[in-house]
């Protein structure tokens, strides 16, 4: 089986819906920010504040590409990850990808209590909504969208089994 692998924006649920989903389909989860910290022996935060955002895509990248030769994995990835277009096309070789969203004030009501650095503005708002218009072309990248602004975990989940058994999956 191919690897599933969650896209979209900071918040929108790819780390909760992919943990779910994983034990659902008995699949290993990776959550690659998670990786990228084990790697550098330091939080995403701390990352970004000693070596600069480059450094941390330029980690990203590299595990992404690694993780993109395994198979049967539930890939929860960083919001950024659709910033390089290498990047999504490894993710794509072995891999249905799904993008989750949100609404900008759902997304800030989730990752206000959290360590998002680049979210560490005086009116993050704004600054939600600022990332989101530009990156609304990098997010359009596959047929599968889920809007989880008004839905549970057990709701999104559920979708994506759908999608994944009408892909033959
Ligand atoms: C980022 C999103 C974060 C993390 C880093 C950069 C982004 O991941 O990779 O802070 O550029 O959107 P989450 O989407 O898991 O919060």
């Amino acid at each position: 089986m191919d690897n599933i692998v969650l896209i979209g924006f900071m918040g929108t649920g790819k780390s909760t819906v992919g943990q779910h989903l994983s034990e659902r389909l008995e699949l290993e989860f990776v959550d690659s920010d998670e990786v990228i910290e084990e790697r550098a022996g330091r939080e995403i935060s701390s990352i970004f504040a000693e070596y600069g955002e480059e450094y941390f895509r330029d980690l990203e990248t590299e595990v992404i590409t690694d993780l993109s030769r395994q198979q049967r994995l539930v890939i929860s990835t960083g919001g950024g990850v659709v910033l390089r277009q290498e990047n999504i096309e490894q993710l794509r070789k072995k891999g249905t990808i799904i993008l989750l969203t949100a609404e900008p004030e759902v997304i800030l009501d989730r990752v206000k209590d959290s360590d998002r650095p680049l979210l560490e503005v005086p009116e993050p708002l704004e600054k939600i909504k600022e990332m989101l218009a530009d990156r609304r072309e990098y997010y359009d990248i596959t047929e599968y969208k889920i809007d989880t602004s008004q839905m549970s975990v057990a709701e999104v989940v559920a979708e994506i089994e759908k999608i994944i058994s009408n892909e033959g999956g």
